[in-house]
């Protein structure tokens, strides 16, 4: 993985037919997705329940852009190689899953990935300093996590200008999750954010029978970015 700030969009599998991820994930890259942004859950940290590594492992074959995997789970540090042995690119751990989160970004790096720390919309920008240097991308949540489909959180929007500023030339890509629309999408690439993750925008619409859908939603979210 290479570090360029060009417009990313990583549609989010929690809003994919979860009988047909393969095909999902084959049919929106095709599409014209960036990556592919795979939502774990464990019912504990968030109040949903998803998938773990075996199914990470299991769709693994059928990405070929990035698996960028959002691990809403606590405690993370046991569940790490797992995830990276599954085949993870990025392994994004949430700051409020522990009290160690230093130390659950070395064992990311460590394991051979890319590390990412995930913020909820609660959550401020005043205590991660110690932090810019261990990440390659920090994600900034505009809903409450748990579900795709809910309602974005505008508040997010000078979080993220602040970020912008915090990170300076850092490789570092700022990733925004949930609710992303096209008419959300423009507020935060002007705020300074790279990555967007969209589930319920990407895949509405659309089926692996029929994926065409899955590209011009795609092409909705990049044209209202000016991309
Ligand atoms: C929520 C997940 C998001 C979600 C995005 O906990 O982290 O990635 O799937 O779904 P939409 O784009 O529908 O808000
Ligand atoms: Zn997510």
């Amino acid at each position: 993985m290479t570090f360029d700030r060009s417009l990313k969009i990583a549609p989010s599998i929690l809003s994919a037919d979860f009988a047909n991820f393969g095909q999902e994930i084959r049919a929106v890259e095709a599409q014209g997705a960036d990556w592919i942004h795979v939502d774990v859950m464990d019912g504990h940290f968030v109040p949903n329940l998803t998938f773990g590594p075996p199914m990470c492992a299991a769709i693994r074959p059928h990405v070929s852009t990035v698996m960028d995997v959002h691990l809403m789970i606590a405690p993370v540090d046991p569940y790490i190689d797992a995830f990276a042995q599954a085949g993870a690119d990025v392994i994004t751990a949430h700051l409020e899953a522990g009290p160690h989160i230093h130390r659950t970004l070395q064992a990311i790096r460590g394991a051979g990935c890319k590390a990412g720390l995930a913020l909820n919309p609660g959550t401020g920008i005043d205590d991660i300093d110690y932090l810019l240097d261990m990440v390659d991308l920090v994600c900034v949540m505009t809903v409450n996590p748990g579900f795709g489909g809910q309602k974005f959180i505008h508040s997010q929007i000078d979080k993220v200008r602040r970020l912008r500023d915090k990170i300076g030339d850092r490789p570092v890509h700022i990733e925004i999750d949930g609710g992303i629309t096209p008419e959300t999408a423009p507020l935060m690439t002007q705020a300074g954010a790279d990555v967007l993750v969209a589930g319920s925008a990407v895949f509405k619409g659309g089926s692996v029978d029929n994926p065409a859908p899955y590209g011009e939603n795609l092409r909705a979210i990049r044209a209202a970015c000016g991309a």
